[in-house]
């Protein structure tokens, strides 16, 4: 099989499929990346990730290319990974890079070939590209287009590749091979019992983009009632363990602070609602205006947070910012809260030093203005203020005894929630936190 895209999602898709058995072709027009993936380099940090890479070049199974021509001989099955970013100046996603893989891989096919796309996309792309493929096919070579999405976390990619909780197919009504070939694909998994849904290709579109919606929706609900606790005096930590207990909720994804980021959840809402607006459905999905709405506001209130620590004016102050990357075991930080917040900061006049175990290559790219530390102690020396923005293990097995050594002031904003309170009171600092009212 081929795979094209080779970010996150196609990387880890390519060498995980020939972890499966299978003989792996990932396509790329960017030589770098080609470049670093063939020499067993992976361009961003996966745990996990790079062993699998390196285990399966060195088996024969997997290689790269950016060559079209070979990948159009190598298989008669395609997956179809490339991004599909917020379009500039529109919430709609942008489908360049998916119609572009059908506009210069199908001219080049001969015989019968299907391409699942994985990509997030709008509902009623894949029929779209079937009557792009149909158009762009050489006469006796059929091009059947099916939809598989993907559901990975970043972190966590390779076993939830190699042992996904559910695999959906959307296939187009009438004659395809498509669910034939995915049984095949997939037999490894779906010998372990994986559930496997077979739908129509609209749903499974929707399938995708409303997962991703749920999740954030949890989040900004969560977050949402944290505001609430903070001016009522309540604890959100607390009222969010009491509310998991109930099994039809659920604790997963009520974790408050400073809200959803990366490169999946907020673009997926915002294509979501355009996608609505163009089939006349805006109203269905209003709601999730206030979801990115609520999200927003808790980056601004950790600044205000931070401002109050310095009675109202941040100018000058020295203030240490625990991560950068969107979330923990990441270096992305596409959309990042912490990388956002560590912007406004320094914005108003703070000075502003950031550190991450992986996030900060990435960062100084985005934000080259900010100060990067090299460890997270040298990032807490002399620091006036510390926010916890990135929930990173290190960060949440630190000392706060051999932290008061190092920073100005022991005066500690817990972005996240993960910070043991009364450990840190004891050790002199004082702790404040979204959505809980902490009394030393
Ligand atoms: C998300 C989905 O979880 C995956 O299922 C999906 O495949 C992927 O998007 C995608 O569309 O490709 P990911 O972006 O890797 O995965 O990250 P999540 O683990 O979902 O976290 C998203 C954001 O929510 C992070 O910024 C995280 O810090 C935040 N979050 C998560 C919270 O603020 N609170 C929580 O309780 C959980």
């Amino acid at each position: 099989m081929t795979v094209f895209g080779t970010g996150y999602l196609g990387a880890t898709h390519a060498a995980c499929m020939a972890e499966l058995g299978h003989e792996v072709l990932g396509v790329d027009v960017d030589d770098n990346k080609i470049a670093a993936l063939s020499s067993g380099t992976v361009p961003f940090y996966e745990p996990g990730l790079p062993e699998v890479l390196e285990r399966n070049l060195a088996a024969g199974r997997l290689s790269f290319s950016t060559n079209y021509e070979l990948a159009a001989e190598f298989a008669n099955v395609h997956f179809l990974g490339v991004g599909t970013p917020q379009r500039h100046g529109s919430y709609a996603a942008d489908m360049t890079y998916v119609r572009a893989v059908i506009e210069q891989l199908v001219p080049l096919l001969r015989g019968e070939h299907v391409i699942f796309g994985k990509s997030t996309v709008p509902v009623g792309t894949a029929a779209e590209l079937q009557e792009l493929a149909d158009s762009l096919a050489p006469s006796g070579t059929s091009v059947e287009i099916a939809w598989n999405p993907e559901f990975l976390r970043e972190g966590y990619a390779v076993k939830d590749t190699i042992t996904p909780d559910r695999i959906v197919l959307g296939v187009r009504s009438g004659e395809s091979s498509a669910e034939a070939l995915a049984r095949e694909v997939y037999a490894q998994p779906l010998e372990q019992d994986t559930p496997f849904l077979v739908t129509d290709l609209q749903t499974a579109e929707l399938v995708k983009v409303a997962a991703n919606a749920f999740l954030a929706t949890k989040i900004s609900f969560i977050n949402a009632v944290s505001e609430i606790c903070e001016i009522a005096g309540g604890d959100v930590v607390a009222l969010a363990d009491a509310i998991g207990h109930d099994d039809r909720i659920g604790r997963k994804f009520l974790g408050a602070g400073l809200g959803f980021g990366g490169g999946c959840l907020p673009k997926d809402i915002r294509a979501f609602m355009a996608r609505a607006g163009e089939l006349g459905a805006d109203q269905a999905l209003t709601f999730l205006r206030e979801v990115d709405a609520i999200n927003m506001r808790r980056r601004d209130r950790m600044v205000d947070l931070a401002k109050r620590a310095f009675n109202g004016s941040l100018l000058g102050h020295r203030v240490t910012v625990l991560g950068c990357a969107f979330k923990p075991n990441s270096d992305d930080v596409r959309d990042s809260p912490a990388l956002s917040v560590a912007g406004s900061l320094s914005l108003g006049g703070a000075a502003v030093t950031v550190y991450d175990p992986q996030g900060m290559e990435n960062a100084r790219k985005v934000f080259p203005t900010l100060g990067y530390a090299e460890s997270a102690s040298e990032a807490l020396s002399d620091a006036e203020l510390v926010i916890l923005a990135t929930e990173w293990q290190e960060f949440r097995d630190l000392d706060p005894k051999a932290v008061a050594e190092l920073v100005a002031r022991t005066h500690i904003i817990d972005g996240r929630n993960v910070l043991d309170v009364a450990s840190w009171n004891a050790a002199g600092w004082t702790v404040e936190a979204l959505g809980r009212t902490l009394t030393p």
